[in-house]
C-alpha cells in the first residue's frame, strides 16, 4: 500500500459539503488525440499511474466519505488492464459505476466482463456521424467503426448507454444526425454539450469556435427534438459560454459536489484545475481523501462565496452559479479568482465574446492534436 490510509475516527476537519461524484482519470493514456481534450497540457507517464491497489483504496476512502457515483475515465480508462477489477471493488464499496469512454480497447468479452461486474452505466463519447468526419476530429482512423461495434455490444448486454457528443463548428451542423444516431445505438440519454474553452480547447479555440448561427440552430433542434423524443431518449443540453449572458455553475460550484483524482494520484476541484497555476494540489499518496476535500488548499481556494470579488460578491446569483467556471476566468482573463468572463457583468465579457466572433469568421486552422 503506498496511499495515505483513512482519517483516523475523531480527527476533526471542517465542515463541508459531502461530494457526490469521484472523477477517477485510471490514466491519460489514450489513443484518441481529440482536440477539446479537458486533459492538461501535460501530462503524467504511465510510470507515475497508480497502482491497481492505490485505486482500490482510493475507491474504498470515496465511499467511505459518502462519495455515491464514481465515473472511470481519463484519458482512455479501457488503456488499464485493471478497469474490471477497479469497477468490481468499486461496486463491492456500494459506488454507482459508471465508464466513460471512447469505445477503443473495449472487446466484446471485455464488455461482458464489465456487466457481469456490475459496471451500472457507460458514456461512449461520439465525435461525429460518419467515420471520416468522427475520425479527423480524434485523430485515429478506425474509431468509428469500433465505437457502432461497443454500442452494439453495451446494449446486448443491457447496460443503460449515454453518447457524448461534444459540439464545435465542425459537427455542428449535423447535431439532427447526432441525436439520431444516439436513438440507433440505443442510448436512453444523449447529451450534447459545446465545447468548454480551457486547456487543450483554448489551444485549439479557432478551430472549433462556432458561429453564432450554427449555435442557434443548434439549440433549436434540441428543443424540438426534445419534444419529439419524449419517452425515447432524454437530451442534455449544455449551452456555449461564449453566446451566453451568464455562466453556468461549473462543477456545481467548486469543492461542492464532486472530486477528480488524476492517475498519479493528485486531488483537484475540477478536470482542468491544473490550467490554474497557482494552485497546489494534495495527493492520495500523502493524505486521506477525506482531508483533501475538507482541508485542502487548492479545495478552499474557491469554495462557498467568501473568495469572491466584485461583481459576484454582491449579486444575487452568485448561490446559483459560484460566480461560474475558474478555469475559465483564467483562461479568458488571466486570473482563475476573477468572475466568469461568460458573465455579462464581467469585465472581460466583451473581449470574449469578440474573440469568439472574430475566431469563428476566420478560416479554421488545422487542429493542434492532444499529445503526451
Ligand atoms: Fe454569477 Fe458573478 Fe455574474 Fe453574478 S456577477 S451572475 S455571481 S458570475
Ligand atoms: Fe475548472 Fe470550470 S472547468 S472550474
Amino acid at each position: 500500500m503506498t496511499i495515505a490510509t483513512p482519517i483516523p475516527e475523531g480527527t476533526r476537519v471542517r465542515r463541508v459539503p459531502v461530494p457526490m461524484a469521484m472523477l477517477a482519470e485510471l490514466t491519460y493514456r489514450c489513443p484518441l488525440k481529440c482536440p477539446y481534450c479537458s486533459n492538461p497540457l501535460e501530462m503524467a507517464k504511465r510510470s507515475e499511474e497508480l497502482s491497481t491497489e492505490d485505486w482500490a483504496e482510493v475507491l474504498r476512502q470515496a465511499a467511505k466519505m459518502g462519495v455515491l457515483h464514481v465515473h472511470f475515465s481519463g484519458g482512455e480508462p479501457a488503456a488499464r488492464r485493471d478497469l474490471e477489477e477497479l469497477v468490481s471493488v468499486a461496486v463491492e464499496a456500494g459506488l454507482y459505476t459508471n465508464l466513460i469512454t471512447s469505445g477503443v480497447g473495449l472487446t466484446e468479452a471485455r464488455v461482458k466482463d464489465l456487466s457481469a461486474r456490475g459496471l451500472d452505466h457507460v458514456q461512449l463519447s461520439v465525435q461525429g456521424t460518419d467515420a471520416a468526419t468522427a475520425d479527423l476530429i480524434g485523430g485515429y482512423r478506425g474509431g468509428f467503426e469500433q465505437k457502432m461495434k461497443v454500442a452494439g455490444w453495451i446494449a446486448a448486454e443491457g447496460i443503460p448507454l449515454t453518447v457524448n457528443a461534444v459540439m464545435h463548428r465542425r459537427n455542428l451542423d449535423r447535431t439532427a444526425e447526432t441525436i439520431d444516431l444516439a436513438v440507433k445505438l440505443g442510448a436512453r440519454r444523449i447529451e450534447v454539450a459545446h465545447t468548454q474553452i480551457h486547456g487543450w480547447a483554448y489551444v485549439n479555440r479557432a478551430a472549433l469556435m462556432p458561429t453564432r448561427e450554427q449555435v442557434d440552430a443548434c439549440t433549436v433542434i434540441v428543443e424540438e427534438a426534445r419534444e419529439r423524443l419524449k419517452g425515447i431518449l432524454v437530451i442534455d443540453y449544455v449551452p456555449p459560454d461564449h453566446h451566453a449572458r451568464y455562466p453556468k455553475a461549473c462543477m456545481g460550484g467548486w469543492g461542492r459536489v464532486g472530486l477528480n483524482v488524476t492517475p498519479s494520484g493528485k486531488v483537484l476541484p475540477c478536470h482542468a484545475a491544473e490550467s490554474i497555476p497557482h494552485l497546489v494540489f494534495d495527493n492520495v499518496k500523502d493524505k486521506p481523501l477525506a482531508w483533501i476535500w475538507a482541508e485542502g488548499a487548492a479545495f478552499n481556494a474557491y469554495r462557498g462565496t467568501d473568495w469572491m470579488p466584485e461583481p459576484c460578491r454582491s449579486c444575487e446569483r452568485k448561490e446559483a452559479d459560484f460566480g461560474g467556471c475558474r478555469c475559465q476566468a483564467m483562461a479568458y482573463a488571466g486570473d482563475a479568482g476573477l468572475t466568469d468572463p461568460a458573465c455579462i457583468k464581467s469585465p472581460h465579457h466583451a473581449r470574449m465574446q469578440e474573440m469568439a466572433l472574430t475566431e469563428a469568421a476566420d478560416v479554421p486552422p488545422d487542429y493542434v492534436y492532444r499529445t503526451m
